[in-house]
Order: C-alpha cells, then structure tokens, then sequence
C-alpha cells in the first residue's frame, strides 16, 4: 500500500467560504482536532492577508507538533517573509508559494508575461527554501492552462527548489480523465517531477471535485488537498471525509492508505460546522444526518438482518454511533464520564463536572438522553469563554393574533437585570430584550435552527453570526462573533446563542474584519 498525504486547507481556503470567519481561538480548536485526525499537513493561513491571520498561524504553529503547518504566500517577497515569520515556531513548516497559470489570469490578473511569471516563480521559491526545506508550489488554474506553459513553469520551480508541485483546478472546470491526463503529463514531462510530490487542490464547481482528486490520485498524486465538509471559495473545496472514505472504503481497488484516524471524522465534522456555522445538508456523504438512515421498510428489514445488505461501511468507523440511548436520570458521575471515554472523548475532573452538570439539567428535561445530545452538550462546551453574562430565565408569550413579547433575566458583574420587550416573533422579542440590558446592538448576519436527534423533546441546536460595530475617531471597526445554544426549548436555545455571543464580544474574542490587505486566491 502507498501512502497518500492528506493536506488540509479548512483553515485558509475554508475559510474563504463567503461569510465565513474563524476568530483564533477557534482555529487552534480545529487544528488540534485536525491533529488528532491525523492530517499530515495543515494550511494554516495566509500571513499576509491581516495580522488575524498572522496571529493564528504563528499560534498554530506553536502548539501542534505533528502535522506540517503550512502558510500561504504569493510570489513576492514581502508575502514569504510573512509566512517564514509566522511559520518560525514551526516545529515542521512549509511555505506554500502560488501564481497562476492560465492566460485568462495571466492577462487580467496578474498582467506579467508568462517570462515575468517564471521569473518571480522562481525567485519567490528560492527564497522560501532560505527559510524552509519544505516548499510547495502552484499555479491557479491549471485546467485552463496551456501545457506547454506549465510544464516550463514547473520545471523551473522544482529546479528552484519547491517539493511539492500543486495542480489546481481552481475552477472546478477539469472532468475526472482530463483532470487525471494533465497530471500523467506533468509527471511524465517535467524534468524532475518524479523526485518531488505531485497535489491535487480541486474546486467543486461542477461537482466534481472528489472524483477528480480520486482521479489524480490514479494517475500518481500523492497528496490530495481538502477541507473539512467541502466548505471553501464558492462550491467549495474536495470534502476530506469523502476523499478518505473512498481511499479507505475501496482500498481494494486503490491500494492506498492514509494517516487519517477515520473515526475522528464525524466529530471534526461537526466542529468545523460548529464554529463555520455552515451547516451539513442532511444528504451529505460520510457526516450527513442521513448518511447512516434507512428510511424504506425493504432496507430497514435488509439492515437488521445484515448490516452490509445496505451499508459499504460502517458508522463507527467515522465516529458515529446511532445516537443509541446512552444514559438516564439515575446515571452517576463515574458513568458518565465511561460513557465519553466509549464515545471517544477523555477529559479533565473540571470539564467532567461541568459537562455532568449539565447532562442532569438535561435529563431533568428530557427522559432519554442519547450519544447525540452528549456530543452536542459537549460541542456547545467546547467554544465557550468566561461568562460575564448568565442567562437566568426567559419568558414569552406568542401566538396567533398576538404581539409576541418577552421578559429575559441576566445576571452581569454589575448585578441581575431583568428586561422585557416586544418583536416580530418570540425570538425577536427575547433578542431586543437582551440587547437592552447588554447594551451592545447587533446585528444578526445568520440564524440556524437544528434537532439533534428526533421525538418531541428532542434538543433544539441554535447556531447563529452576530456582528458588532464600534466608530472609534474616524474609524469603524466591525467584529463577527459565532454563538451557540442548546435547549429542549428552541427559543431558550436561541437566547442562550446570543448571551454566548455576548460572553464572546466581553471575552474579546471577536474577529475583526476589515477590508483585506489584498485579494485573496
Ligand atoms: O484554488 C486554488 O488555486 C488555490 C491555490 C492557492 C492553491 O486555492
Ligand atoms: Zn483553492
């Protein structure tokens, strides 16, 4: 079995998923998960871009030992010293160098000629192998690039020191053969390309992005670049679960492995949905709600009687377990804390007890806790910061021909403040309310409700993106803050999402965004 590298670029081309911003603190979480996955390489940022960036690649750096942490970084000096900055506490570190190859981005984009191209390429490579031994190299838009200009843009890189020869379809434009002949020809045709690892980095415009990095990887790409839930610029990027699980699932027709520890899936998941706040449509492959239901009778009855009848892989090995009923009102704390081990999470006395404490609030409210609602009590623990406001009660009243209206207690440093107010539906009146006793006006960029699991009491997930202004002088300063809520009741759940917004702005953990310093790939 050949070993195929796993490069993981949730965290830079995920993150340009349209209205999409991960605050540092939420990066690290994702890249110790992604470590824990087991990814080989980690594309941690692109330094140059805003000191956000910055910031967390160099944290990111600090803190992971095993994967490659990777920065992105065009073809100019000012960007590679910015990467090799941020990458310096690395203990393994790459620096990522891209242009374009294509005439379309040559022309409009870059306005250099294809010998100024090869040039800067060349300069910018030898350069960030002065801070590094590990160098990658791309041009965008390789599916509608001419050839013959590729193979002369890439020699001259591998010849200039890069290691790894990146292939993107940037795009999505490429179909599966096509995409697997270019990069046959790029092995076959460019000086030293059999000494150097050939990517895959596929976009899915046409839906194709997977097939196409399973294609490549036919024709000898070694390493395939990919997002968690296929989040990334426009359609998105190819879904890592869904690359590994074809590699892991047909490894008979493939004869590859990879590092990927396949049962840490579904919880990186339902992270990265978590702090993106983009949502997995039920349908999805591999972490879908559905992925593992059997709704016609014919496959119920074929499942019981042999799991393979309808299934070519198993729940458990991405992490997932039939949300079974895992544990009741007369449960301890040592069964408890068994049963997050079972589930696969081992954790400290103090964050056993708080989840505990919350698991009893649960059953208090809910007969039949199940793995599903642990992992979503865990998942709502894991972001969350100091609470400078707690959320005492909320009451409504709603109904049909009535104005909805709302009373909120909040306990602050300063005291317990209790508010009313009116609005368009109940959630509304509870959030005016907040805001009142807050004194911080928001502004909702998105608001998502979903069940976990199913049944009457089943608890509502509130995921929503707020966003706060401040005018300091002539400056305007804008932060985008992600906030959760967990409740059988789906309007406490949204008020709870928004107190954590409100504890998030008070933690200073908000990301602020401003205009980018320059365009992003
Ligand atoms: O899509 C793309 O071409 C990219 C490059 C920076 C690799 O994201
Ligand atoms: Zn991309």
């Amino acid at each position: 079995m050949s070993y195929i590298k796993i490069f993981d670029t949730t965290l830079r081309d995920g993150e340009q998923t349209p209205g999409v911003t991960l605050n540092t603190a939420e990066k690290i979480d994702i890249a110790r998960q992604l470590e824990r996955l087991g990814v080989d390489i980690i594309e941690a940022g692109f330094p140059i871009t805003s000191t956000g960036d910055f910031e967390a690649v160099t944290k990111i750096a600090r803190e992971l030992s095993e994967p490659v942490i990777c920065a992105l970084a065009r073809t100019s000096r000012a960007d590679i010293e910015r990467a090799a900055e941020a990458l310096e506490p690395a203990a393994k570190s790459r620096i990522h160098v891209f242009t374009s190859g294509s005439k379309i981005h040559l022309e409009h984009m870059l306005r250099k000629t294809p010998d100024e191209v090869i040039q800067a390429s060349i300069e910018s490579v030898r350069l960030a192998r002065e801070y590094t031994g590990d160098v990658e190299f791309s041009a965008q838009d390789c599916t509608r690039s001419e050839l013959e200009f590729l193979y002369r843009l890439y020699a001259a890189a591998i010849e200039a020191g890069a290691t790894t020869i990146n292939i993107p379809d940037t795009v999505g434009y490429g179909m599966p053969h096509e995409y697997a002949e270019l990069i046959r020809k790029v092995r076959d045709n460019i000086p030293g390309a059999g000494d150097v690892a050939i990517s895959t980095h596929c976009h899915d415009d046409l839906g194709l992005a997977v097939a196409n990095s399973l294609a490549a990887v036919g024709a000898g790409a070694t390493q395939v670049e990919c997002t968690l839930n296929g989040i990334g610029e426009r359609a998105g990027n190819t879904s890592l679960e869904e690359v590994v699980m074809a590699l892991h699932t047909r490894r008979d027709h493939w004869g590859h492995e990879t590092g990927i520890r396949t049962r840490e899936l579904y919880r990186t998941s339902r992270m990265v949905s978590m702090y993106t706040g983009v949502a997995v449509p039920p349908n999805k492959a591999v972490i879908g709600e559905n992925a593992f239901a059997h709704e016609a009778g014919i496959h119920q009855d074929g499942v019981i009687k042999a799991l393979e009848t309808y299934e070519i892989m198993s729940a458990e090995t991405v992490g997932r377990d039939a949300g079974v009923l895992v544990m009741g009102k007369h449960s301890g704390r040592r069964a408890f804390r068994k049963t997050l081990s079972d589930m696969g999470f081992e954790f400290d006395d103090e964050r056993v007890n708080t989840l505990f404490k919350r698991f009893k609030d649960l059953c208090d409210r809910k007969q039949k806790v199940t793995s599903d609602d642990i992992r979503a009590l865990i998942d709502a623990e894991t972001a969350r910061v100091p609470e400078t406001y707690e959320l005492l009660s909320v009451q409504f009243q709603s109904g049909t021909g009535m104005i909805p209206v709302a009373t909120v207690r909040l306990r602050t440093d300063t005291g317990v403040y209790e508010e009313a107010a009116t609005g368009d539906g109940p959630v509304d009146a509870v959030y005016r309310a907040l805001e009142r006793i807050a004194g911080l006006p928001l502004k909702l960029e998105s608001y998502e409700l979903r069940g976990v699991g199913s049944g009457k009491d089943a608890l509502g997930e509130v995921s929503i993106r707020a966003s706060h202004t401040t005018q300091h002088d002539a400056q305007r300063e804008t932060q985008y803050v992600h906030g959760r809520g967990l409740s059988t009741d789906v309007v406490e759940a949204s008020a709870r999402a928004y107190v954590d917004v409100l504890n998030k702005l008070a933690a200073g953990v908000g990301r602020v965004q401003g205009a980018p310093q320059v365009a992003t790939p």
